[in-house]
């Protein structure tokens, strides 16, 4: 399409950030430090990870810019961004988290595939757009289907980028079509991230945020949406972010035994200390993050200085200031709380950090259990060692 383009190099990145820790150059790959995470409860944009697989669409003539939505049967609609800005604006803050978030732990225990990211490839953002049920429902799609007549049950997302996991083509996700056409689920086509157009690194014109999910399945530069009757086939959904037991290796893994990994599970990491600290001081501050797939609200974060023997609780907030309630009248229901606690260690510690959601999930004490070849999904305690004194450790 003329104004819109797929560069095959990587001669046309948009600036970046320079603070950003960068993990892969080409695609770009790359989080913000632990401290510049929890700077803000509403994640800057140039600090927000970026999660690519090629090389960053060019849109530049917006006014050519189509969605096509496809269907089994009867639906073929060209959607322009005036339709979708035409549809009601809805605001949704939600915490956008990727599935090999923490993956660098991982590896520790043994090695496992993928960019190494520390524990910032999340970050928490204000989406606004369509709401997804809106759009289809402007294309004959009710809400609340679990099914369309001719048999669409979910919906995939295509994408403008070219991926080389595709064979050079576009990368793709889908989702029921429950999920889908829920108002409830807060699913969005969003053209805004934190209250400007979105940059080009995040999907402008227009993306997929999917709350509550893997960010794998938050479609960016969505170029064509339809509805199908089986889960989509890409690489990404049949091939890649699926959780699989701590047995499986590249010789015996057989990929169709597993589900794509959809909600993510309960998680926390320390970001005011890096993994070896000196401290001039006994006292610390010990503050992160805690979210929790789904739209399970956080319960509670455990921290403890003595490994996980004994614990405190942390107190939690959304707003500095107003102390959170899960599921409260106040709450992002989508978004990470922030948490917080003042401890005193000894000579040297490792502090700990779990965290519990509104369903009781736990986070798993070792990384051992839960480790996977991929990588994905290290959710186990957060863990770092300190020490008092001035020498190096
Ligand atoms: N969409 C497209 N088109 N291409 C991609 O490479 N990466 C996915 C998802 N959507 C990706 C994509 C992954 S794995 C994640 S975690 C999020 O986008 C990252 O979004 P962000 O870069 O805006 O943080």
């Amino acid at each position: 399409m003329p104004g819109i383009r797929s560069p095959s190099d990587y001669s046309n990145e948009p600036p970046r950030h320079p603070s950003l820790k960068i993990n892969s150059k080409e695609p770009f790959n790359a989080e913000p430090h632990r401290s510049g995470l929890i700077s803000s409860y509403v994640t800057p944009v140039d600090l927000f990870y970026k999660r690519n697989h090629g090389p960053i669409p060019v849109v530049d003539d917006i006014e050519r810019y189509r969605l096509s939505v496809m269907g089994l049967i009867n639906i073929q609609r060209e959607l322009s961004m005036k339709d979708i800005w035409d549809l009601p604006k809805h605001t949704v803050t939600a915490t956008l988290q990727c599935a090999g978030n923490r993956r660098t732990a991982m590896s520790k225990t043994r090695k496992v595939r993928g960019v190494g990211w520390d524990i910032s490839a999340i970050g928490n953002a204000v989406w606004a757009g369509a709401k997804l049920a809106d759009v289809l429902e402007l294309v004959g799609i009710p809400k609340l289907s679990n099914s369309t007549p001719s048999g669409g049950k979910h919906v995939e997302f295509v994408s403008i980028d070219r991926c080389k996991e595709e064979n050079g083509g576009p990368y793709k996700a889908s989702i029921p079509l429950i999920q889908a056409t829920n108002p409830e689920a807060d699913v969005l086509l969003a053209y805004e991230m934190n209250g400007e157009p979105l940059n080009r690194d995040h999907g402008y014109p227009l993306r997929v945020v999917v709350p509550g999910v893997i960010g794998a399945r938050s479609v960016k530069w969505l170029d064509s949406m339809s509805v199908i009757a089986e889960e989509c086939q890409g690489f990404f959904m049949q091939k890649d972010y699926k959780m699989f037991p701590p047995s499986v290796n590249w010789e015996n893994i057989n990929w169709s035994t597993r589900r794509p990994q959809m909600d993510f599970p309960v998680q926390s990491a320390i970001c005011s200390l890096e993994d070896s600290n000196v401290l001039k001081d006994r006292k610390v501050t010990v503050k992160g993050y805690a979210v929790s797939g789904g739209g399970r609200g956080i319960e509670r974060v455990d921290i403890s200085i003595d490994g996980g023997k004994t614990w405190v609780e942390a107190s939690r907030y959304q707003k500095p200031g107003v102390p959170y309630v899960a599921d409260g009248p106040y709450s992002e229901k989508w978004a990470w709380v922030f948490f917080e606690a003042k401890v005193e260690v000894s000579h040297s510690a490792e502090i700990v950090a779990k965290a519990v959601d509104i369903a009781a999930n736990v986070q798993p004490e070792n990384v051992e259990s839960i480790w996977n070849l991929r990588g994905i999904l290290n959710t186990s305690w957060h863990r770092v060692d300190v020490r008092v004194g001035h020498s190096s450790m």
